[in-house]
């Protein structure tokens, strides 16, 4: 049976240069049996014409709050309680603002505040206008409030700008409807997630850390959550906010985190450990702050290796969870993602190479390859949220296997 037949689309589009795809996209939701009714704002119809849609949906567009003779065939509450899924695409950087904000100042927008349907994201905008912190905020912000973001894709963009920002092709956007309607293949399962750096302290004021945001982890969290897992999120201290339906745990230390984990390990079916964690702590932790000598221009610190946490995971003999590990190198990817694999003893290994500018710590973007015994499968750059997709996915089936 098609995922979609019976399913009712509201098509929300605003005004982007990517409203042009979603003639394409609407034909082919409807080919696969879903009804679509297509709202758009004013912008959206310098882009693409209402008549357009009209003809690809069979229904008549929607598109003013204060228009009576539509609000007489099916009036805005009406259309915001009839679909099964609301989705924005493309959401421009001024419909997620506008959407943050709590507005409704037009009839998308109003709608989107009267549904209590599920509703999809699907930003498209010039690689800055994504990057900038007000739409990060406002895009983490629908996040938070349960909306589902779908994209967006890295590559070239319509002005000429690389980067982040591109819409979701309308095949991708047609997959991840029919994934959101289907069998979510992580249903009844649980999984457990390492996330952020740790902090290894030298004394009340001074750490060890490195650069990760977290945002692989978190975008892992809410991955699985979408694909059905209830997921368990330790997190080493970062500033990003707990993906909707997530429990986290706060951690600090490489030993806090192995205690946190140890604690739950058994619990999940599944675990990932994103984190990049400290491979040594200083010894001592000086219980006040260490002064500035002048009998030498050297201090040295000697550290001790903390628990492996991955490896101690893949060594449980009773309840071990399907353990899967990252690997972050600088060169000879394969070769030490390889090697990592087979001495931890991991049923799967994500590895980036976190030498290249763009991907890795602290960026928006990705790029991994998968390996497992006999077996590999790589993802190219692409946002961490769609990179993350697609390891849940690949975990899934490796999970059957
Ligand atoms: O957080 P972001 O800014 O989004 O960046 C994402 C990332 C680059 C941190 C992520 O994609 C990543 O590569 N995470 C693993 C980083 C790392 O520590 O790699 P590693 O090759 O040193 O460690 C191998 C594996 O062992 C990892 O799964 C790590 O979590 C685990 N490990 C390492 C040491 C330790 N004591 N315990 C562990 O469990």
């Amino acid at each position: 049976m098609q995922t979609l037949a019976g399913k009712k689309i509201l098509l929300g589009i605003s005004g982007g240069i990517a409203a042009y795809k979603c003639a394409e996209l609407t034909r082919r939701l409807i080919e696969r049996g879903a009804e679509v009714q297509v709202v758009m704002t004013k912008a959206a119809k310098e882009f693409i014409t209402p008549l357009t849609m009209q003809a690809v949906s069979g229904r008549p567009v929607s598109d003013s709050l204060l228009d009576p003779a539509a609000e007489a065939s099916m009036g805005h509450i009406e259309l915001a309680k009839w679909a099964d899924l609301v989705l924005l695409a493309p959401a421009t950087a001024d419909l997620i603002a506008r959407m943050s904000a709590g507005m409704g100042n037009d009839l998308l927008t109003t709608l989107v505040l009267a549904t209590d349907s599920p509703i999809a994201v699907s930003p498209a905008m010039n690689q800055q206008m994504y990057r900038n912190l007000a739409t990060q905020e406002n895009i983490a912000t629908l996040e938070r409030r349960g909306m589902h973001i779908w994209g967006p894709a890295a590559g070239e963009q319509a002005c000429g700008d690389v980067g982040p920002g591109r819409m979701l092709e309308p095949m991708q956007l047609v997959e991840r409807c029919e994934q959101f309607f289907g069998d979510k293949p992580l249903q009844g399962k649980s999984v457990l997630i390492t996330a952020g750096p740790t902090r290894e302290a030298i004394d009340p004021v001074r750490y060890i850390s490195n650069h990760s945001s977290g945002k692989m982890g978190f975008s892992l969290a809410q991955a699985a959550t979408q694909l059905g897992a209830k997921v368990t999120l330790v997190s080493g201290p970062v500033s990003l906010a707990t993906p909707a339906d997530v429990e986290r745990i706060n951690v600090d230390s490489a030993q806090s985190m192995f205690d946190n984990v140890m604690d739950n390990a058994t619990k999940h079916d599944i675990f990932i450990a994103c984190a990049a964690v400290a491979d040594y702590r200083p010894q001592t932790i000086a219980e006040q702050k260490i002064k500035k000598t002048d009998d030498s221009d050297q201090m040295t610190i000697t550290m001790v290796k903390n628990p492996d946490i991955v490896a101690s995971v893949a060594k449980l003999s009773e309840s071990r969870p399907f353990t899967v590990g990252f690997a972050a190198e600088t060169q000879d990817v394969e070769h030490y993602a390889r090697t990592k694999l087979a001495k931890k003893n991991l049923d799967m290994i994500c590895a980036n190479d976190v030498s290249v500018e763009g991907q890795g710590f602290n960026s928006d973007d990705n790029a991994i390859t998968m390996y497992w015994k006999d077996g590999k499968q790589s993802l190219t750059l692409a946002s961490k949220q769609q990179i993350a997709s697609q390891i849940i996915l690949t975990i899934a089936e490796r999970l059957e296997a």
